[in-house]
């Protein structure tokens, strides 16, 4: 076990990447940088990690923002209850913590959004705390090292992998243990085609022994899609028509075009047949992929758009003023094939 640390750690000491939130003590920022990038890649993360150090170098700067803004800055990097999340939680630091971040874990755990991935993840990094972080990259790398084929997606296998976790975590230099895994299952033991030649634990690896890394880790449910059918309107006019979603829901409080949805695939077809009369131009058939639903998307161009939708109030925007209202990826890029029609 001992090995596995030093294995580990040395490795990182001369390999990590020089991260920004790798050069700070201070809770707020490593909290912004695990929230950025839960579900994140790195490279996509880091331009949002500055935009938001930027635009809300404290805690209290973010808790005094309008939510609405928030999101137009994590606009593009979806799952967008992070966001709502984040700027929930500076408020409530403010008022439950006098602004003064909570310093253990347990207390951590309290806020809102923070699991305890990233409760442990700020402990560690920010207060020494030797307490294991278990993400993605842990899952695997554990998985593999002691080749392990408990699934990763149940109560058994969330509790084996976080025990030993706890187990290998070195008490004098946590941070350093908990970054080092991590690192070591973003560079070298990545989900395909691990780089085995070059890792630090190589000569421990059971799974590479016993031929399984392909194997690991086990999941024992496939991630479920929903499939969506979206019809938009689109006003065919120097302006935008957008609603606001505001139910629990994905995008809740960002902005669309009017939006009718049919709740099944012949549902589309009827609905497409309707609406395709009416307009003046419809656009091809669109697919957009989140990571639990799949969106079947045709945008309708009409010369007026009346007021009986399924998403609420209806309300008329200069494109210029598009910087102020958050919108979905899918809706940002329609429009930007729109003003470059126009063109
Ligand atoms: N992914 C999640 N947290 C990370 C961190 N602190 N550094 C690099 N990648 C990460």
């Amino acid at each position: 076990m001992a090995d596995f640390h030093l294995l580990t750690t040395d490795w990182y000491r001369q390999n990590k990447r020089d991260l920004p939130w790798r050069n700070t003590n201070d809770p707020y920022y490593i909290w912004l940088s695990e929230v950025i990038l839960q579900q994140t890649r790195v490279a996509q993360g880091l331009s949002y990690y500055e935009k938001f150090v930027r635009n809300y170098p404290t805690l209290h700067s973010l808790a005094s923002a309008e939510e609405q803004q928030v999101l137009k800055d994590w606009q593009g990097l979806g799952y967008y209850s992070r966001a709502r999340n984040l700027h929930f939680a500076a408020k409530q630091i403010i008022k439950e913590y006098g602004g003064d971040f909570p310093s253990s874990f347990l207390e951590l755990k309290n806020v809102k959004g923070i699991g305890n991935y990233t409760a442990a993840a700020i402990a560690s990094f920010a207060f020494k705390e030797p307490v294991a972080v278990v993400d993605g990259n842990v899952y695997r790398v554990l998985s593999r090292c002691f080749d392990l084929s408990t699934p990763i997606d149940t109560t058994a296998g969330v509790k084996e992998f976080q025990e030993l976790a706890q187990q290998l975590i070195n008490p004098a230099y946590p941070d350093i243990h908990n970054q080092a895994i991590m690192e070591v299952g973003a560079l070298v033991c990545t989900p395909k085609k691990p780089d085995c030649n070059v890792c630090p634990i190589n000569s421990m690896c059971l799974a590479k022994q016993n031929k399984t890394i392909e194997y690991r880790p086990v999941k024992s449910k496939k991630t479920k899609v929903r499939q969506r059918y979206l019809h938009y309107l689109v006003e065919d006019s120097g302006h935008l028509h957008l609603t606001k979603r505001t139910e629990k829901d994905i995008w809740q409080n960002l902005f669309e075009f009017p939006l009718f949805e049919s709740l099944n695939e012949k549902d589309f077809q009827l609905k497409h047949e309707e609406l395709s009369n009416k307009s003046i131009y419809h656009s091809e058939f669109i697919t957009h992929q989140l990571s639990h639903q799949k969106l079947n998307v045709i945008f309708y161009h009409m010369t007026e758009i009346s007021h009986a939708f399924d998403n609420g109030e209806v309300f008329k925007i200069d494109i210029e003023q598009l910087s102020d209202y958050p919108v979905p990826k899918l809706i940002e890029n329609y429009i930007e094939r729109i003003i470059n029609e126009r063109k």
